[in-house]
């Protein structure tokens, strides 16, 4: 009798508060972490965060390296190799983030190629980051002096010892691969401008607001999209 009580009050005010308080939970969770059609607050601050100071990154390292030859341009070099550290670390730690999370699945109308052009893009986008940043430290050890001087604070370990043919080499990759990076970064771009103009799907405005992407993702989709 108690139970059927008990029961019926439950039916009229909807969730028992147990439940309410694990969806709560989930809901909670949910917005920081990934879900199938939705990109999380950590994915999506870091996204924003890197992208800003990747593109600042080329620009500022095509500027100090053009600017006219003058005498202070070593502190210049040092300013970008320490933000360079930066952004290596943080790109590793988005790695683990996004290996541990879902990926939103693209919307349910997407064409197979298009799904594996993204897979593809996002994955080159992290890689040659990674190996720009890493080209860059390497250059550093084998320079003379290096720049592992971290804003006078602390000394950044160097992966490798002093060479000039080596660094040479390390620099002209590094250059080399920076250029690879803004020609991704450019399809990557238009990509996005395609979805928000052409396509107008919910696609750019995920990666801004975290609200869910789309209806009606399938399974397959979702698999994809990872
Ligand atoms: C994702 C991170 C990075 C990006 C996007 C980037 C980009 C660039 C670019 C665009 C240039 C100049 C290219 C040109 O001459 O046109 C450059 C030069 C340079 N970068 Fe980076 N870089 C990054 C990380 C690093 C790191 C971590 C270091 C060192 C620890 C570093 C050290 C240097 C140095 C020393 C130069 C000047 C090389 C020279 O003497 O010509 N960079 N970088
Ligand atoms: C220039 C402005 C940029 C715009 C408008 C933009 C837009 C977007 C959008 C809309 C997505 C979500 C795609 C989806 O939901 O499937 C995305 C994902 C992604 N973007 Fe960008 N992006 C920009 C810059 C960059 C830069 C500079 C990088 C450099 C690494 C980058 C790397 C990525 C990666 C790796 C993803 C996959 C999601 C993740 O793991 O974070 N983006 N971008």
């Amino acid at each position: 009798m108690i139970q059927i009580a008990l029961a019926t009050a439950e039916s009229y005010q909807g969730t028992p508060p147990d439940r309410q308080a694990e969806t709560f939970q989930e809901a909670a969770q949910n917005m920081i972490r990934n879900t199938t059609s939705g990109w999380g607050s950590v994915s999506r601050w870091l996204h924003w965060i890197l992208g800003a100071a990747i593109v600042g990154m080329l620009a500022y390292g095509w500027w100090m390296n053009h600017m006219p030859a003058r005498a202070d341009r070593v502190i210049y070099r040092s300013i970008h190799a320490d933000i360079g550290y930066v952004v290596l670390l943080l790109m590793v730690v988005r790695l683990i983030w996004r290996s541990v999370n879902p990926a939103p699945a693209l919307p349910a109308d997407t064409p197979r190629w298009q799904r594996i052009a993204a897979r593809i893009s996002h994955w080159a986008l992290y890689l040659v980051t990674i190996l720009v940043a890493t080209l860059g430290w390497a250059h550093s050890g084998a320079h003379k002096p290096d720049y592992a001087d971290w804003f006078g604070l602390f000394r950044v370990p160097q992966i490798t010892s002093p060479d000039k043919a080596a660094a040479d080499a390390f620099e002209e990759r590094h250059i080399f691969m920076a250029y690879v990076l803004l020609a991704l970064i450019a399809i990557h771009f238009a990509a996005a401008l395609w979805h928000y103009f052409i396509k107008r799907d919910r696609v750019m405005a995920r990666m801004i607001d975290g609200e869910p992407g789309q209806e009606g993702a399938t399974p397959a989709a979702t698999a994809d999209a990872a």
